[in-house]
């Protein structure tokens, strides 16, 4: 432990393919350490992104350095753009001329947009190499690095190319959100509020006391949240890993979010936390239009997001992406979760108490998008 460091451990059960995640201060300083027992020999591959690299690269290299793990660095540029198939070539060939082979580790280093493609790179380089998740982003602390689901865009739609590859570890320093922009801070927020608007009423409320705190840099508060969200995430993904069942869950507001976010070119006009902000509250509003949750607790929803200045319906998004409810509909419909054309969503009885709803109303949707849609022109 080096002075000051703090840190707790979750792991993730999945028997042969179990892995820590580590969550506290001063961790990048000490992940050489942390992952020399694991690598098969003392080099890796660090995979980052220019804004991560500018920010926090030396912490990371003096970690490793003081392992005597040796490095290569590959840096690409910063953005959900990156996702792509042309910087996942770019990438995997990279790798290849560092010499990465099979039994090596790659490090992930970064927000979700370098988490899934690093993910999948690892995934397809020769057949499957290993990979460990550094995750410098709150969204990615508590969402994308857990979990192994790695992915690349495509116009048609979010995620669609992609596989499950679980990571060997999970180091998420909470020092490296310091340096976060506040915007990035929110929007990862959104994923915090997610766990407590699935299952968890008490944290949702414990949210709604300590968002602020935690917004504004308490460390204590960022290490709870992002530890009770990755003993949420790590229950889900022990019982349902391939998302045969109770892991849809975790989609709460995706469905929508997705949507949008391809409407908006997965430009920087609209981040992928203020996505899921707005699909949630989406989700909330439209299981209170069918009349199975109250509309006190959308609305409930609706106050905590904007309070942490989180998009909560159409109009609050920051520039009107000219779509219509059909051309929406029609994305959400690439969601997944799609089984013999028929949706998937995850509604919501109550905050704290969401369910998976099979085969819902696309036509019934596209109204309800259309209505929200108008709403917001007027407003
Ligand atoms: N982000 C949702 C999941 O990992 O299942």
């Amino acid at each position: 432990m080096t002075k000051n460091q703090t840190k707790q451990s979750v792991c993730v059960d999945l028997g042969a393919r179990s892995y820590p995640i580590q969550i506290g201060t001063q961790l990048l300083e000490s992940a050489g350490e942390a992952l020399a027992p694991i690598l098969t020999r003392p080099n890796v591959v660090i995979v980052t992104d220019e804004n991560v690299a500018k920010a926090q690269l030396t912490r990371l290299a003096t970690g490793l350095e003081r392992s005597n793990i040796e490095f290569e660095t590959v840096v690409l540029p910063a953005g959900e753009a990156t996702k792509n198939f042309a910087q996942l070539e770019f990438l995997t060939r990279r790798l290849i001329d560092h010499g990465v082979e099979r039994g090596d580790t790659i490090i992930a280093f970064g927000g979700g947009v370098i988490g899934d493609l690093t993910g999948f790179a690892a995934a397809i380089l020769r057949r499957g190499c290993r990979f460990a998740q550094i995750p410098t982003t709150l969204l990615a602390q508590v969402d994308s690095s857990v979990g192994g689901k790695t992915a690349i865009n495509v116009p048609e739609g979010k995620n669609l190319i992609g596989a499950f590859h679980q990571p060997v570890m999970v180091i998420a320093d909470i020092d490296a959100l310091d340096s976060l922009p506040a915007r990035e801070m929110r929007a990862g927020y959104a994923e915090v509020v997610k766990y407590g608007a699935i299952n968890d009423e008490p944290f949702f409320a414990w949210l709604e006391e300590n968002a602020g705190a935690l917004l504004q840099g308490n460390a204590d508060a960022r290490a709870y949240a992002v530890k009770k969200s990755c003993e949420a995430k790590a229950a889900i993904v022990a019982a349902d890993e391939r998302e045969a069942g109770e892991r849809a869950l975790l989609n709460l507001g995706h469905t929508f979010g997705h949507a949008f976010e391809a409407a908006y070119g997965y430009s920087s006009d609209l981040l992928h936390g203020e996505a899921v902000a707005l699909g949630m509250a989406l989700a909330f509003d439209y299981s209170a239009r069918k009349g199975m949750c109250p509309a006190a607790d959308a609305e409930r929803l609706k106050t905590h997001l904007r309070a942490a200045s989180l998009p909560a319906d159409i109009a609050d998004l920051p520039a009107d992406p000219k779509i219509d409810a059909a051309e929406l509909a029609a994305l959400m419909m690439q969601d997944k979760k799609v089984v013999g054309g028929k949706l998937t969503l995850i509604l919501a009885d109550a905050i704290g108490a969401s369910r998976i709803v099979k085969d819902a109303d696309l036509a019934d949707i596209e109204t309800f998008l259309k209505e929200k849609i108008a709403a917001a022109r007027r407003s």
